[in-house]
């Protein structure tokens, strides 16, 4: 599986813990590189573009809170990206939303949990049905 990971200056130390961990997972590092000072939304649109060019199935986003980079996603097309902060949201975020993009803060969360977050989403299904015309629904707003 490949996945898009990316994050500004607040969430460089936890996206370089994930890639660590995942060591099963084909990472692609959209940056940033170091604890420098960067902004946030041009690591949400190079996800956005990456994710519209197929060149990976799930994306990753970290701020230091993960609302700047979660609202910053959220204005591109077909992007569905859901600030995760418990294993609930987690299970949630696929049963229900489908989510393409996870977003953590990387100032407001602890490693080890994101880890937990990210193992509980991977394993989930979407279930479709009722959530699939909710998505739709989403997805019709975006022609207006
Ligand atoms: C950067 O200082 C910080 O504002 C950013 O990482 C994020 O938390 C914004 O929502």
């Amino acid at each position: 599986m490949k996945i898009a990971i990316a994050a500004d200056h607040g969430g460089y130390e936890l996206k370089e813990v994930i890639k660590k961990y995942f060591t099963d997972i084909e990472w692609l590092d959209l940056g940033t590189d170091s604890s420098d000072s960067v902004d946030y939304p041009d690591f949400a649109h190079k996800m956005a573009k990456t994710l519209h060019n197929n060149e990976a199935s799930l994306g990753i986003l970290i701020c230091g809170t993960g609302v700047g980079i979660s609202i910053a996603a959220n204005r591109h097309k077909g992007i569905r990206a859901a600030l995760i902060y418990s294993s609930e949201v987690a299970r949630l975020a696929k049963q229900h939303n489908n989510a393409n993009v996870l977003v953590f803060g990387g100032r407001t969360m602890n490693a080890g949990d994101v880890i937990g977050y990210i193992k509980i989403f991977l394993h989930e299904d979407f279930e479709d049905g009722r959530h699939q015309r909710r998505l739709d629904k989403i997805e019709q707003w975006e022609e207006c």
